[in-house]
């Protein structure tokens, strides 16, 4: 452990907790890139950090209340190291009234930072740091966007360092914010509007990517069918950009998300089916599978439309695994509604499903209609997640003695020697590996299924 004699001389490290979906895993690759600029090190195992950084989500109440409850544990760690520096960020610090809260309930905390403001942390930093050494009282603004965040946003972004951190993955956003409020959903109020950067930056970044031997790209937006929308150039869309990605040289695979059902367009779907490069994998959302609760959460699209999507996509790509989000207890929500979710569940037939009991956000639309008694929610869900599972390992029973291309990803967690990845359908497979099979591609013969995992050998 670091004695505080000797500081001057020893590294300074961060931590970073991230909360919420693949957006912020990768936003806090951005953080972490700004602090390593900065002279700043990974905090190993065991050591105490001089800066800690929450990457924050709200998307659902637990979301937030676990981040805030975290930040409320690191006030015994202020309180043991005064340098300590506490910066929290992300989707939960633009929700109204939260940097408030942060300000009233956490006055510890030395910045908050909004989501269009990262590239700001250096400079937020050096001021508390300033403000210690002169020992005058810090100028703590907390600086989340508001209607007039800066507009050269993405400019700035183009020059934020990233420390990757999900090897053999490397994501790569392609546009920021959502247009389309579906009426559940905090997120457009906290992301902003849609945001696409230019067609030439994705390229090059997924091409140092492939050269730095990253072998699986991940494209991220809120939306990734609507990247170009705002650009005024009519060939710059998510179909053309597939198509460009799919040129580029190299051993690696593309997947993306998230799709949105009423913009995934058939020219998407062709640069799906005819690629070398793009996964025959998609996440489709489906949300609800009643015409009704689906106008309600002003998702645009009919049930109808959606089992068109899926027809075009398995006539197009038959081995093509689709995943879905859906959400139960959304306040106009039957019995019956629920009877259509679980029927369109039965039709679809989802290698996965992400479930979710719907959760009030305050300031959205359906946060003001009458809402349903939690049990009721609770006991859907629970009808769900069962038919679920129960699809799942029937499909998993179809994969025994196939053999199927897996990138190698990572150790196996609570399987000693062995290690695990994806099929190119987003399978994950568990096969004996050593650390020198991540990265790699492997032919894996599946010899057994047990519901949602799949186990195998390297064909040799
Ligand atoms: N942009 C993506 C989803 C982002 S949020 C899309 O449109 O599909 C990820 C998932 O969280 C959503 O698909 C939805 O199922 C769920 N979700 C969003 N808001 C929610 C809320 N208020 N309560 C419960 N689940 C929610
Ligand atoms: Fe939320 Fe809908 Fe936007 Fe997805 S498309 S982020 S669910 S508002
Ligand atoms: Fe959460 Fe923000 Fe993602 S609210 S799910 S971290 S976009």
């Amino acid at each position: 452990m670091r004695t505080r004699q000797n500081e001057s001389t020893m590294n300074k490290f961060y931590k970073i907790n991230t909360y919420g979906c693949q957006m912020n895993v990768h936003e806090s690759e951005k953080v972490a890139g700004i602090l390593e600029e900065m002279g700043y090190l990974a905090c190993p195992e065991g050591e105490s950090a001089d800066i800690i950084v929450f990457n924050t989500c709200c998307i659902r109440d637990t979301a937030e209340r676990r981040a805030l409850g975290n930040i409320g544990v690191v006030k015994a760690e202020k309180k043991t190291n005064p340098d300590l520096i506490l910066a929290v960020f992300g989707c939960m610090t633009q929700q109204e009234g939260v940097a408030d809260t942060i300000k009233n309930r956490y006055p510890y905390v030395d910045i908050v930072l909004g989501t269009r403001n990262i590239a700001m942390l250096k400079t937020e930093i050096e001021k508390v740091i300033r403000s210690r050494e002169t020992k005058k009282k810090s100028d703590k603004k907390y600086r989340c966007f508001d209607r007039s965040m800066p507009t050269d946003y993405l400019e700035i972004d183009e020059k934020t360092p990233q420390t990757r951190t999900s090897f053999p993955n490397a994501w790569v956003n392609i546009i920021y914010g959502c247009n389309n409020f579906c009426t559940y959903c905090i997120v457009p109020y906290v992301r902003d509007r849609e945001l696409s950067r230019d067609m030439s930056s994705v390229l090059d970044e997924v091409k140092k990517c492939v050269n730095d031997g990253y072998k699986e790209i991940t494209l991220l937006g809120q939306n990734v069918n609507s990247y170009g929308n705002d650009i005024a150039d009519k060939s710059v869309n998510f179909a053309n950009l597939l198509k460009k990605i799919d040129e580029i040289e190299g051993d690696f695979r593309v997947r993306f998300m998230t799709s949105h059902p009423k913009d995934l367009s058939d020219e998407v779907i062709d640069a799906m089916a005819n690629s070398k490069h793009i996964c025959r994998n998609l996440h489709l959302p489906i949300q609800s599978g009643s015409d009704k609760v689906l106008k309600d959460m002003n998702r645009r699209y009919t049930r109808e439309h959606y089992l068109d999507l899926i027809t075009k996509l398995r006539s197009a790509m038959p081995d093509i695994g689709i995943t879905t989000d859906i959400m139960v207890g959304f306040p106009t929500e039957t019995e019956e509604d629920f009877e259509d979710t679980m029927g369109i569940v039965r039709e679809v037939r989802y290698s996965n499903a992400f479930t979710f009991i719907y959760s009030p956000r305050k300031g959205t639309p359906a946060a003001k209609m009458e809402q349903i008694p939690y049990a009721v929610k609770q006991a859907r869900i629970e009808k769900l997640i069962a038919l679920q599972n129960s699809i799942t390992k029937e499909i998993s029973n179809d994969y025994i003695n196939g053999v199927y291309r897996v990138l190698c990803e990572d150790f196996a967690e609570k399987h000693n020697g062995m290690v695990c990845g994806r099929t190119e359908g987003g399978r994950l497979v568990t096969f004996p590996g050593t650390a020198d099979d991540i990265g790699k591609f492997f032919d894996v013969e599946i010899t057994e299924a047990r519901s949602a995992s799949l186990f195998g050998k390297k064909k040799v």
